[in-house]
């Protein structure tokens, strides 16, 4: 049987939040742990906002119009984090600005996950019902599949350039 989409998306999120612990926790100097950590977590991410960006918020705006300042502001967050994500994926993990930038990519990420979790997934669960969320759930890990994988591929960059001119 098919996963729930909300319960794949939370997983990906406490991946998310356990690869931010580990990231917090390398320390000061651990600049090879930290650009490891740094890598996967940007990859995690890209291909988090893209199976969210085609599956999850087009499907939820459509079926449930009273979620659209929700979704239309998570389109916003994803943007932020987008930008932070090509600038990260170029940087050095010992260059100066490096642990600022990644730390604001996780304050902003921690919070987006937040009102997803909080605010208005309960009311997707409960605007769809099970068999929806589960065929949610199969579309989302068909997208997984074909989701790029760095914040450089073409179809990664594709939506950070149609959040600004869109
Ligand atoms: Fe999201
Ligand atoms: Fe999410």
């Amino acid at each position: 049987m098919a996963t729930d989409a909300i319960v794949l998306l939370k997983n990906d999120h406490k991946e998310m939040r356990r690869l931010f612990r580990d990231f917090e926790k390398a320390g000061e100097d651990a600049t090879a742990a930290k650009g490891r950590l740094g890598k996967k977590i940007i990859e995690e991410l890209t291909v988090h906002t893209y199976i969210e960006n085609e599956v999850m918020y087009p499907e939820v705006r459509k079926l449930l119009p009273d979620l659209e300042d929700d979704i239309l502001e998570s389109y916003e967050e994803h943007h932020v984090a987008d930008v932070l994500c090509m600038e990260l994926a170029v940087m050095d993990a010992d260059a100066e600005r490096y642990d600022a930038k990644m730390t604001v990519l996780m304050e902003n990420v921690r919070h987006h996950v937040e009102e997803e979790e909080q605010d208005w997934f309960p009311d997707v669960r409960k605007g769809l019902g099970r068999k929806k969320l589960q065929e949610l759930g199969e579309a989302l890990e068909a997208a997984r599949k074909k989701a790029p994988r760095s914040p450089m591929q073409p179809s990664a960059m594709k939506k950070a350039v149609d959040a600004v001119i869109a």
